[in-house]
């Protein structure tokens, strides 16, 4: 009950020897006893209790909102999932920036969280970006052969336009690594800015159009299945 942030241990003590909890249909009455969580069917105050300690989401993260486990002054990803994610250690994979939107995986499986931003796995990361200036074969070639952006050299990148205006322009950029920044030093190293910047994939998973901005569901077996897949698990 305590991994699962609904009372501290002290209080699951006494809530026990009120006789508030039932475990299997059986009121608990020794404070010391141990639930398996995962597997025992939990009664707590009178509701039933989802007990499992592992858990994966999906997440439309809105603009605005930092992607970290917490901060001490600005609202995180992890405020508008419930409570039991952090209680269970729950952890955004990678990170998008502040004013990035769009599909932001949580889980509590750290070897697989791990695995997914291995360089080494090269798991592809699709973005919708609207930028400044107008996009042209030029920019399909530099993010194509690698752009280098001082500290290191980009891997190879696919940029797809979708529309070139004067002003601004529409593109989807398929990348497989994950540094800081990554998409907007990339634009800004062909001379255009990032106006807007939205994940729509990440490795086999497709942003569920259900989700408007600041919604999130669990995964589905299936999705876990192909995230696991693309982690070598
Ligand atoms: N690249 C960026 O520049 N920002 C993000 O949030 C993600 C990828």
């Amino acid at each position: 009950m305590t991994a699962l942030g609904l009372c501290s241990r002290s209080e699951a003590k006494n809530l026990i020897r009120k006789g508030t909890v039932r475990v299997n249909g059986k009121t608990l009455s020794d404070p010391a006893s141990s639930v398996e969580t995962e597997q025992d069917t939990l009664f707590f105050q009178g509701s039933s209790v989802d007990g499992r300690l592992v858990r994966h989401v999906m997440l439309n993260k809105p603009a605005g909102i930092l992607t970290a486990a917490r901060d001490p002054k600005q609202p995180t990803v992890m405020e508008l999932l419930l409570p039991v994610y952090a209680s269970i250690g729950c952890m955004p994979v990678g990170r998008l920036d502040k004013d990035t939107t769009g599909l932001l995986i949580l889980t509590c499986d750290g070897e697989m969280n791990h695995r997914l931003l291995s360089p080494a796995r090269h798991v592809d990361k699709v973005y919708e970006a609207r930028v400044t200036g107008r996009l042209t074969e030029r920019e399909i070639r530099a993010f194509a052969e690698g752009l280098d952006l001082h500290e290191f050299t980009a891997q190879p990148a696919l940029l797809e336009i979708e529309k070139a205006g004067e002003d601004d322009s529409l593109a989807r950029v398929t990348v497989s690594e994950g540094k800081f920044h990554q998409v907007k030093r990339m634009f800004a190293a062909t001379g255009h800015e990032v106006l807007t910047l939205h994940r729509s994939r990440f490795g086999p998973l497709t942003l569920d159009p259900a989700l408007s901005e600041g919604d999130w569901r669990e995964l589905t077996e299936k999705e876990l299945g192909a995230l696991r897949a693309a982690a070598g698990m």
